[in-house]
């Protein structure tokens, strides 16, 4: 059976963005996906928590989805400063990015506490991009496959389907960096990480579920990485910023 994958692009705009841009940003994006007549890909913006309201409100007539780039595990309570799936859910969101890189560097999130973020998610009805990949460290000492391979099992939860999830393969070093795998290397552990789905969830779903690549995405790369096999789309950081190479990246996909 063959199946066919409908790509994401995913832009994840990170701390960047105050009213002015920020809108202006989503504002041109709904107008180019509005004037695309049927386009072949699914649009997705993760702007910072608090453009997600006006955003949302910019998006409201477009197709593009409207994401949070984290969420706490719990439901609601005291956690100072955190958000909860619910409360994405309820300001428009319908995507949930969970154990970015920078989140589990810079917060020391671990694969259990992905896992529950992505729990979470799926309870509140989101869709969860859950984010794995090795540092540089890593990938230099050969371990990039049992990286992959133990994040992946150690951050997806119990329901996960294609429907309410969509895994992000983004090598920390590639981040920001310019720097990029090679497509063998790309193709190789994405291949990994469909036979790892296969294995949890059945060949069916894993046929089905969006593999995403992440890390220095850019016009530039985009449709050589766009067109392997097991890449069913990117999660954009600095590109994403930018209209023109958002949805140039987009159309490479398609
Ligand atoms: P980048 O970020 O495209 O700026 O490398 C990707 C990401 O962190 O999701």
């Amino acid at each position: 059976m063959t199946v066919t994958r409908r790509p994401l692009i995913a832009g994840n705009w990170k701390m960047n963005g105050l009213s002015g841009d920020g809108l202006a940003l989503a504002e041109e994006l709904a107008r180019r996906i509005e004037d695309s007549a049927d386009p072949d890909f699914d649009l997705l913006i993760c702007p910072p928590f608090t453009l997600i309201q006006r955003v949302g409100a910019a998006l409201a007539e477009s197709t593009i989805a409207l994401g949070g780039q984290d969420c706490h595990a719990a439901e609601s309570g005291a956690h100072t400063g955190d958000i909860s799936a619910a409360m994405l859910a309820d300001a428009g969101c319908s995507h949930v990015i969970v154990g970015h890189s920078e989140r589990r560097a810079d917060h020391a999130e671990t694969d259990a506490w992905v896992r529950a973020k992505a729990g979470a998610a799926r309870a509140a009805g989101l869709v969860a991009v859950i984010c794995i990949g090795e540092t540089e460290a890593q990938r230099d000492g050969g371990e990039t496959t049992t990286v992959v391979a133990r994040q992946l099992a150690a951050s997806l939860p119990d329901g996960a389907t294609a429907e309410n999830t969509v895994i992000a393969y983004e090598p920390v070093w590639a981040i920001g960096t310019g720097r990029t795998p090679s497509v063998t290397e790309v193709e190789a552990v994405h291949a990994l990480i469909r036979g790892d789905l296969a294995q949890r969830l059945g060949d069916d779903e894993a046929a089905r579920l969006r593999v995403l690549y992440g890390g220095s995405v850019k016009p530039g790369n985009a449709r050589e990485l766009m067109s392997l096999t097991d890449v069913d789309g990117a999660l954009v950081g600095g590109a994403s910023l930018h209209a023109d190479d958002f949805w140039s990246i987009a159309q490479s996909s398609a």
